[in-house]
């Protein structure tokens, strides 16, 4: 079990559980058809995003499997959120645990994902000892294949057309770290 009362502070970022008011920041990046690219969804209206803030706003714990913690990323240096990331409880019996993140491309370039993404690597391997984290990406998303590769992760599979996204067949990038790789790090 694992839940997030207190918002967590790293180098430079506050990572902490979604609010409503969090609304404008997080539909200024999901409107975007970039961003949107390489997700499973579209680029959102402004009540997509807010039915996908309320449901946000509910993931502050992994209580169980199939459980999805999401976190807001404020930068103070701006006070506004500038990403989200989340991680996902895939399976109790094998400790296994998915990450993932979404930016603003206005914050991009300077390590904040990367630090974000860490920090929930952190929970997921020091706090509810996780055995191993995935990442997947699109192979076409280079600048998400490099976060993980910062991370520290490995890559165990690239698959070819095994979904078929937005009319399209796509190829899948498979990247993971065991908790005994995240502590030698
Ligand atoms: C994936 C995504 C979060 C990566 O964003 P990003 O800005 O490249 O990642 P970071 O914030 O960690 O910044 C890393 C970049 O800043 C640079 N950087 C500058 N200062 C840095 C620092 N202090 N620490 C680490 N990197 C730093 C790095 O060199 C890197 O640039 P490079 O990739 O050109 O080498 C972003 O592209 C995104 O939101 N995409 C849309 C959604 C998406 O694809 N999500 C993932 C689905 S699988």
């Amino acid at each position: 079990m694992l839940r997030i009362s207190q918002p967590i502070a790293t180098a430079r970022l506050i990572l902490r559980p979604f609010a409503s008011a969090d609304l404008d920041d997080v539909w200024a990046y999901q409107k975007l058809p970039e961003v949107a690219h390489h997700m499973l969804w579209p680029a959102r209206t402004r009540d997509q995003s807010e039915r996908a803030v309320d449901q946000m706003v509910t993931e502050d714990a992994l209580a169980g499997e199939g459980d999805c913690l999401s976190l807001a990323v404020v930068w103070p240096d701006v006070g506004r959120v500038v990403g989200q990331v989340e991680l996902v409880w895939l399976s109790q019996e094998h400790r296994q645990g998915e990450l993932g993140y979404v930016f603003n491309p206005r914050y991009r370039g300077r390590g904040l994902a990367t630090e974000a993404a860490a920090e929930m690597l952190r929970l997921g391997f020091g706090e509810l000892d996780l055995h191993r984290i995935v990442g997947r990406c699109s192979a076409q998303n280079s600048a998400s294949a490099r976060l993980l590769e910062r991370l520290g992760m490995r890559r165990e599979a690239h698959f070819i057309h095994n979904v078929r996204l937005k009319g399209e067949w796509k190829e899948e990038l498979v990247y993971a770290m065991l908790q005994q790789e995240w502590r030698s790090t």
